[in-house]
């Protein structure tokens, strides 16, 4: 199957039959918004317990830095651990309809641990190609359910490029970050923050940004609604990177309307590092269209980020995911937010899956023999004498 255009070579996306839709009632989100989805029925068999995340307002950093309200759309609850699963069991339900028995995927390690799971569940063999440097934590989640996980050495962006040829000569059908299949799942995420919000609307939306697929599909879920007349205003997007790795918002400060590669990717969020994002030039020109912006934050700024979300929040959230606060603090300092308007970020993937990066410095551990116990409670409590056990 073709998934970018033979001329231009950008990412094809699926274009729905002009007819009115609606959003029905239903369990889970692909029942719901099945009509503006390119499937015709959902199989339950390939469900995994995807969507339906909550959105959780961040009170005490709100309060803090004098934000207008800002929400958190948790994609870290799907089933593994991040928003990947909105687009993967789109694209297996693809696969499934057309017999496909090979599934595959090009990934920094999330797509990889959620299309290993999906393939499992659809009984098909499934073939991952990760970079690296990917994290044990994500290989092993690959792994787990049965893929054939190879570490590929080399540019990634071109192992992006070759997977497709590799795909058609070995009959494998590889489900990378634009595939217009995942690219429709991700709007599923966009269509419950638009529910939640009725009958008002978000005032902007944050989102990490690597290939481009999801901030993509999180756009057109929106442009949709409009379409059909179900919402008037669009929210601003706004897409995050890492100044370490960040081609689209170079080329989105430069004005220009393609982005030059990166080079070599240096970040601690390793999950959003592609240097050569196949969908950065459709991003750049949607954020565009739709008055949003592509911005860049430093690694220090990130981890900042990621502690305040834990610390602060109880949100454990990947480096690549706590881009978005860091970037909420700087639009917000350059006074890009509208008062009083809610803020929504997606927490794409759980900071579970890279344990690597977190300072151990940062975290409160200590080692006590049993009958030291006490007295070290006492000390972190700051009790000075010790509690008489009155049971005796
Ligand atoms: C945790 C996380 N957030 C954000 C992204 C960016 O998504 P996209 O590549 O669709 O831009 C990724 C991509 O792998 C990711 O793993």
């Amino acid at each position: 199957m073709t998934q970018f255009c033979p001329d231009c070579g950008e990412p094809l996306l699926v274009e729905l039959p002009p007819v009115r839709r609606c959003i029905r009632n239903g369990a889970t989100a692909l029942s719901r918004y099945l009509e503006f989805l390119p499937i015709s029925e959902v199989d339950k068999a390939l469900h995994l317990g995807e969507g339906n995340t909550p959105l959780l307002p961040l009170n005490r950093l709100t309060k803090r830095f004098h934000l207008p309200p800002v929400l958190v759309k948790n994609e870290m609850l799907n089933p593994t651990a991040s928003f990947k699963d909105r687009g993967t069991v789109v694209s297996v339900h693809m696969a499934k309809s057309q017999g496909l028995r090979r599934i595959g995927t090009v990934s920094t390690g999330n797509m990889a641990a959620s299309t290993a799971a999906y393939g499992a569940r659809a009984g098909m063999e499934t073939f991952v190609l990760v970079k690296e440097d990917t994290t044990k934590e994500k290989l092993l989640s690959a792994a787990a359910p049965g893929a054939r996980v190879v570490k590929v050495e080399g540019d990634y962006g071109e192992l992006g490029r070759q997977s497709f040829a590799l795909g058609k000569k070995h009959g494998i059908y590889f489900m990378n970050s634009v595939d217009p299949f995942r690219v429709e799942g991700y709007k599923a995420t966009a269509f419950e923050i638009f529910e939640e919000f009725q009958p008002g609307n978000p005032g902007s939306i944050v989102v990490p940004v690597s290939s481009g697929g999801h901030l993509i599909g999180l756009m057109k879920a929106f442009v949709e609604l409009k379409e059909q007349g179900l919402c008037t205003d669009l929210p601003s997007f706004f897409g995050v990177q890492a100044r370490g790795c960040a081609p689209i918002a170079r080329a989105f400060t430069e004005g220009s309307l393609r982005y030059r590669e990166w080079g070599i990717p240096s970040t601690v969020a390793q999950s959003i590092s592609n240097p050569a994002p196949p969908g950065g030039n459709l991003a750049l020109r949607m954020i565009r269209e739709l008055g949003g912006e592509v911005l860049a934050v430093s690694d220090e700024e990130i981890l900042s980020a990621q502690r305040l979300l834990a610390e602060e929040e109880g949100l454990f959230c990947l480096p690549a995911s706590a881009t978005t606060l860091a970037g909420v603090l700087d639009l917000q300092g350059r006074g890009r937010l509208a008062s009083g308007e809610p803020v929504v970020l997606v927490a794409t993937g759980s900071g579970l899956k890279n344990l690597r990066v977190f300072p151990a410095k940062h975290g409160h551990v200590y080692a006590s023999s049993l009958p030291d116990l006490d007295r070290l409670i006492a000390s972190l409590t700051g009790l000075s004498i010790s509690v008489k056990n009155t049971i005796e």
